[in-house]
This record gives structure tokens, C-alpha cells and sequence, in this order.
């Protein structure tokens, strides 16, 4: 079957992890994921787990032979705001050399490159110069809340030497990039209640505390002026970037355009942040505290003078190395809740949670997976450190005590998670062409 074809029956499920009444499309999903793979001559099973299923594929183990895990995820964001896309997000529709769907990018079209450069070796040679296992979840975009306890269970069968990734993006104009780092995370959520219900803002203004007004203080407090986090110890423990790291960042920054490209890609007339660095070292080398969502109040046409009894936001933190997300949490916690005033209650919940992951790019299998990079798509790859989180890194380290290489195939105008998700279709094809040579590199 035609790689597109196979890409567009992939994009049709609406694997959307975070939404329960999806749970069936995320079982279809991983049945297919099983089918592919058996198809294409491996041995493959869905396991199901608390939440979505996961899908592990490998071929017959030959002990003379290195092992390489490659992992990947078949669930997506969810598709909204939905009048954004211009065609429906589980319609793919293909133009000018994109494919555009939700997951498009991330992460079905980079996984399945990895799937059909196994079943292009397989098909022409009957065999690999490597064992391969696939990890394929179903809940990285929600934290991977059931993939640790698997690892931990299923840790023989996934022994392997390194894992290999393709869930990150290529440089700005496109170009080749290994990844060797990427930021951690930490979620949190916080619901302020203050009255009994909403009140008359004329008639209790200036009485009793709004807790509106105590979210956007307590959010405010966060930065100063400037974007610096100011919660006591937040940047304790970050790991300086090394004169090697400084200078692959300005290599990056000379050969990608620079704050110009970065300004074009999100949209806006400025940038902004923390000052000292530069904008590629404060995505991929600096933590941040970000407002995911904020809410209360009346939100419907015109004005409706009320105070509203509860007010909530959502933040994630995106952490760097050495920070542990534990510790980052309590600090916060313990920063908003000096903060907060009499006469109203801050419920804070953490969500999910991972640290930081690094790897050596001049290791001998980073040196093998820059050399399939540079094969596949015609350039030297440049080294990159970036914003993303795949939670699960420190986790594979922990575990199975391997290095996770991350040879990202997503354009990084790929909008992914925003409307009109797509991948470029040379990038796909190109990730086929990738996985054979990265596989024989690695041997
Ligand atoms: N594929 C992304 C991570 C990514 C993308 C890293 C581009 C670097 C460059 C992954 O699927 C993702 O979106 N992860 C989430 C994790 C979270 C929901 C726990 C993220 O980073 O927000
Ligand atoms: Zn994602």
C-alpha cells in the first residue's frame, strides 16, 4: 500500500487521549497499530492497561545482534478550537505537499515512518541489522500515567540498548536536527473559592475578596516584568548550559534565521522573555511557569455585574536539568499559598509530571543517529535543545537504563497541537529513508 494511504487511515481515528468518550477510538487505534505490524512480519500485541492501550511489536530476538527500542505515541491533542482547521482534523486532506490532520506530526506520521522503514528493510533484505522493539502508548499527550508501571512489569521483553524517537521537530527552515534535549514538566491546577455563590458586585464589591482577582494576583505573581520566575528556588537547581551547548545554539540560531523565524512561526510582532539569553536558549535551556487556562466569572455576551464565588486557572511548569518536578511543585505551592488572602480557599491539585532529559549527541549511537539524519535528508544535522516535553525519557532511563535519541521528522511549522495540524510529506518519506539507515548505523 501507497505510505500516504497507510498515513491517512492512521489520521482517521480520533485518538484524542484526554477525553474518556474517545477510549474506544484509542482501542480501534492500537488495534490497528497491530495489524500494521504484524503485517509487515513482527510479532505484535495491544496490552491493555488502566487507561488507553499500549502496542508493542518486536522482531524474534537475536542475541548476537544490538536491540534498539523505538517509541512512539498513537494518541493526540485534542483537535479544538475546532474553527480553526480548514478542513476537519480527522479528515486528512493533502496540499501542497502536506498532510494535514490532527496527529499528523505528532505524532502518527513520524511512528509510522519508523514502521514503514522497518517494512522497507524487512522487504528487501528479509531481515534487520538490529532487533527492533516497538513502544507504542496511548497517553503521552496526557503524561503517560500508566506507561512507568509497564516498563517496570514488562522490563525483559523491552531490554534493549538505546530507544530511538521520532516526537520532536526538524530545526527552523526545516532542516536535519538531533535532539538532545528536551524540558521537563509539572502541571498544576488552581481552583480558588471564596463566597457561598455568586454575589451583586455592587452590593458585596469592596467587602469580601474576589476570587478572580486573587487567581490573576496569584498568576501575576509569578514573573516579574520581564518573564523571570520569581517563586523562591525555582532556578536553584538548573544545570548551566556548557560552552559546547552555547555555541551549537548560536550555530542553530546563524542557520535557521534566528528570532525573525521564530517571531514568523508563533505569530507575533515581538518576543519576549527572560533577558540574559538568547530565545533559542530560553526554549529549550531555561524553565518557565506558563498559564494554560484561566476561568471564572461571567462569560457570555455583555456585561453582568457579579462576583463570581470561585475563579480557576491551569499552569505547567517547564522544567530543565537537574530540577526535580517534585520540588518545583511544592515551592509553588507553598509561594501561591503565602500569598493567598483570609476569606478564601486555594485548592491546588498536581497533575502530571516529568523531568528533564538529556543525551550526548557525540556518543557513539548519537554520532549514529546524526549520521541516518544527515543520510536521509542531505545536511549535516544541527544539535538541539528544545521546549517540548516527552515525560517518559527520564522514566526509559530509570527503567531500562538506556539513552533516548530524539531524531524529531516534524516541519517546524507543523502546528502541532494548534488547528491545522500537518507534516510534510518529504519529511514522512524522508523519516522511511531515515529509519533504514539509522537502524544499519546502529548495528
Ligand atoms: N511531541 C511532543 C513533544 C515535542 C514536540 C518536543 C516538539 C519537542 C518538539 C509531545 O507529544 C508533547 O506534546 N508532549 C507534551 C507532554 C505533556 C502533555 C505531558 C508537551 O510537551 O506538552
Ligand atoms: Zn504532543
Amino acid at each position: 500500500m501507497d505510505p500516504l494511504e497507510e498515513l491517512t487511515s492512521f489520521l482517521r481515528f480520533p485518538s484524542i487521549s484526554t477525553q474518556p468518550e474517545h477510549a474506544l477510538d484509542l482501542v480501534s487505534c492500537a488495534e490497528w497499530l497491530r495489524e500494521k505490524l504484524t503485517a509487515i512480519g513482527l510479532t505484535a500485541t495491544v496490552y491493555p492497561t488502566p487507561g488507553s492501550p499500549v502496542v508493542v511489536a518486536a522482531t524474534p530476538r537475536d542475541p548476537a545482534k544490538r536491540t534498539v527500542l523505538i517509541y512512539g505515541h498513537y494518541d493526540v491533542q485534542p483537535p479544538d478550537p475546532l474553527d480553526g482547521w480548514t478542513t476537519p482534523p480527522f479528515e486528512p486532506r493533502i496540499e501542497e505537499g502536506r498532510i494535514y490532520a490532527r496527529g499528523a506530526a505528532d505524532n502518527k506520521g513520524q511512528i509510522l515512518a519508523h514502521i514503514l522503514g522497518v517494512a522497507e528493510t524487512l522487504r528487501e533484505k528479509g531481515s534487520l541489522p538490529v532487533n527492533v522493539i516497538f513502544l507504542i502508548e496511548g497517553e503521552e499527550e496526557i503524561g503517560s500515567p500508566n506507561l512507568a508501571s509497564f516498563l517496570r512489569e514488562h522490563r525483559e521483553e523491552l531490554a534493549c540498548d538505546l530507544v530511538a524517537i521520532s516526537d520532536t521537530a526538524m530545526a527552523p527552515g526545516n532542516k536535519p536536527a538531533l535532539t538532545y534535549a528536551l524540558r521537563g514538566i509539572a502541571a498544576m491546577e488552581l481552583l480558588v473559592r471564596g463566597p457561598a455563590r455568586d454575589l451583586h458586585s455592587g452590593l458585596f464589591g469592596g467587602a469580601v475578596a474576589n476570587p478572580a482577582t486573587v487567581v490573576a494576583r496569584l498568576l501575576a505573581s509569578l514573573h516579574d516584568g520581564e518573564g523571570r520566575v520569581l517563586i523562591p528556588g525555582f532556578y536553584d537547581a538548573v544545570r548551566p548550559l556548557e560552552p559546547w551547548e552555547r555555541a551549537a545554539a548560536a550555530d542553530l540560531e546563524k542557520a535557521s534565521g534566528g528570532d525573525e523565524a521564530i517571531k514568523e512561526l508563533a505569530g507575533v510582532t515581538e518576543l519576549f522573555g527572560e533577558k540574559d539569553f538568547t530565545t533559542i536558549e530560553r526554549i529549550g535551556a531555561r524553565p518557565t511557569a506558563e498559564v494554560n487556562g484561566i476561568g471564572g466569572g461571567y462569560q457570555g455576551a455583555g456585561t453582568k455585574t457579579v462576583l463570581p464565588k470561585e475563579a480557576f486557572a491551569k499552569l505547567t511548569f517547564r522544567l530543565v536539568a537537574d530540577q526535580d518536578p517534585a520540588v518545583i511543585l511544592a515551592a509553588a505551592e507553598e509561594y501561591l499559598r503565602n500569598q493567598t488572602p483570609a476569606g478564601v480557599l486555594l485548592e491546588i491539585v498536581t497533575g502530571h509530571a516529568g523531568a528533564a532529559y538529556q543525551s550526548d549527541p557525540n556518543s557513539p549511537d548519537g554520532l549514529a543517529a546524526r549520521k541516518a539524519l544527515a543520510g536521509a535528508f542531505g545536511a549535516e544535522p544541527l544539535l538541539l535543545r528544545d521546549g517540548g516535553s516527552i515525560p517518559i525519557l527520564a522514566t526509559l532511563k530509570e527503567i531500562l537504563g538506556v539513552d533516548s535519541y530524539l531524531l524529531g521528522l516534524a516541519n517546524p511549522d507543523s502546528r502541532i497541537h494548534s488547528p491545522d495540524e500537518n507534516m510534510l510529506i518529504e519529511n514522512f518519506l524522508g523519516g522511511i529513508r531515515m529509519n533504514q539507515i539509522l537502524l544499519q548505523e546502529l548495528a
